[in-house]
């Protein structure tokens, strides 16, 4: 795992679009793995900046995004189909039917997931998979106890999952969907590379869970430690329980390449 502690969430989300745009030019059909909530906003915001002042295309790549709420309708300004077009793909210059987002009014939701899954498969796999986490280490909607081999199909949410997400919902937890389409785990670790963001002191435990905690499902993003390829970018809220802290500091100031 590379970490690497920037001072806020503008810095390291800048840093973060760095890796992101480098994949996109040098392989224009690159499939991303995209995520919502309000940790990739910034991220979002600077790949935008780079489309529209140094001419960054999107225009060939297609992206999976890691889930959706059950029920909610593409139109829905709650669901993540919403989410996205208003904060990355109507900004740029993707070609919208290269990018899915789960169904959340799918009919047989199992045939979906599976559906979901052979469709990456079908695109060659996610080159880079951009992650947040929650507040109880979740990663997509894998909630503690996930299956580390699980693949795309319905989460039920965790109650401090549902109090996090209200803020999206008008802060009326009655009206978060119980249950969500996600990723399974096993389909992220497939990724061939993994960006994870976290910002502010509400994620610090999950951070130093994930980062230097016994792997657990108790903490699903503490199974990142065994992928081969991830860069972990937080801000120094995010940052601060980690015991660690002046080693990670010193790999990047000495970094090889
Ligand atoms: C949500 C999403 C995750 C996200 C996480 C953190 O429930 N399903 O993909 O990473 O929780 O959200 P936020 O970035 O808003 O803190």
């Amino acid at each position: 795992m590379d970490i690497i502690i920037l001072k806020d969430a503008r810095e390291a989300s800048k840093e973060a679009a760095k890796l992101v745009a480098k994949l996109v030019v040098e392989k224009p059909h690159a499939v991303l793995g995209l995520a919502t909530g309000g940790t990739p906003l910034a991220l979002y915001e600077e790949l935008v900046r780079m489309h529209k002042e140094e001419g960054l295309s999107f225009s060939k790549i297609r992206s999976f995004n890691l889930d959706e709420y059950v029920g909610l309708s593409p139109d829905d300004p709650a669901s993540y189909r919403h989410f996205m077009d208003e904060n990355f793909f109507d900004k740029i210059d993707i070609d919208k039917r290269n990018t899915l987002v789960p169904d959340g009014l799918a009919k047989d939701m199992p045939a979906f997931c599976e559906e979901y899954e052979r469709r990456i498969k079908a695109a060659g796999g996610i080159d880079l998979q951009i992650l947040g986490i929650g507040s109880d280490g979740h990663i997509g909607f894998n909630e503690p106890a996930s299956s580390f081999n699980s693949r795309t199909r319905v989460k039920t949410l965790a109650k401090s999952t549902i109090l996090d997400n209200a803020r999206f919902f008008g802060n009326d937890v009655n009206k978060v969907p119980l249950h969500a389409i996600s990723m399974g785990i096993g389909t992220i670790l497939d990724s061939r590379k993994i960006i994870l963001l976290a910002f502010g002191k509400a994620k610090a435990e999950a951070v130093a869970s994930m980062a230097e905690g016994s792997v657990s499902s108790s903490c699903p993003a503490t199974i990142l430690q065994f992928h081969k390829s991830v860069s972990i970018f937080i801000d120094e809220e995010a940052a601060s329980l980690l015991k660690n802290r002046d080693f990670y500091d010193w790999v990047n100031k000495h970094k090889f390449c």
